[in-house]
């Protein structure tokens, strides 16, 4: 996997530490390079503790970290299955983004016109990368077991965009709409981090180490950043490729 570096921990707590300790490093990299950190958080649970970690670090320049999601469902933002309120309530009602730099979906508005605003809002604020397309300093992605990340589910439309930031796209196998970064937003960002634990995603973990060139590959393969994908697995993700990469 070329210039893709891959962490397994024992245990989720020290997945969570590195990550959040990754997260620190790219903040202030970012910081020193254009005064700001433009992020995109992963949804689901897998990075609920590294949030929560997150919250109590020293030095997080939190007063020049731009926060926005990586994918939401089309639900209120006080529903039990939103992404924006899982990182309230384990991140950010924590600790002191202002509050013009958090930057939620709005769920208000239809699913198509949800998604156009969000990519207006990419285009306005994102920091622009060498060839002038608008550039996230991290997005931290979580994957299912059927290898899609954020809401960039296999063989779903949203995937063939090559321009578009954000899209909407309806998932038949849950009945729902989502609202989601575009590959070729997350393949521009400047890092990209992968948080992946329990033992349902370790069949999809070795099939991404040892799949020979592929032709369909998964979300998850598609994920291409310049630098490489950065994994943090745990042992049980990590199951078969722990020590084989
Ligand atoms: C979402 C996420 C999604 C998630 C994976 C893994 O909105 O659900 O963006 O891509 O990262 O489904 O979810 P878990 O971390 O809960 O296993």
């Amino acid at each position: 996997m070329q210039g893709e570096r891959v962490h397994v921990f024992d245990a989720i707590e020290p997945l969570n530490e590195a990550a959040a300790r990754r997260v620190r490093e790219c903040a202030a990299e970012a910081v020193a390079d254009h005064g700001a950190f433009h992020v995109a958080l992963a949804g689901g649970q897998t990075p609920v503790g590294v949030y929560q970690t997150l919250r109590g670090l020293d030095g997080f320049p939190w007063q020049r970290t731009h926060v926005y999601l990586g994918d939401e469902r089309s639900v209120p933002p006080d529903h039990e299955d939103s992404n924006y309120r899982m990182a309230r309530e384990s991140l950010l009602d924590h600790v002191p983004v202002p509050a013009g730099q958090v930057h939620p979906v709005d769920t208000d508005l239809p699913p198509e016109k949800a998604a156009a605003r969000y990519g207006e809002l990419l285009e306005a604020s994102l920091p622009r990368g060498a060839d002038g397309r608008p550039r996230f300093d991290l997005v931290l992605l979580g994957m299912g077991a059927d290898g899609h990340v954020a809401s960039l589910f296999p063989d779903t439309d949203i995937l063939r965009h090559r321009k578009r930031l954000v899209a909407a796209v309806y998932v038949d196998k849950l009945d729902a709409w989502r609202i989601s970064l575009t590959l070729p937003v997350i393949n521009a960002a400047r890092h990209v981090a992968l948080l992946v634990a329990g033992a349902k995603k370790a069949d999809v973990v070795r099939h991404v180490f040892h799949a020979g060139a592929e032709a369909a590959p998964l979300p998850v393969q598609r994920v291409q950043p310049e630098e490489g994908v950065e994994w943090f697995l745990d042992a049980e993700a990590g199951r078969y490729v722990r020590g084989r990469i």
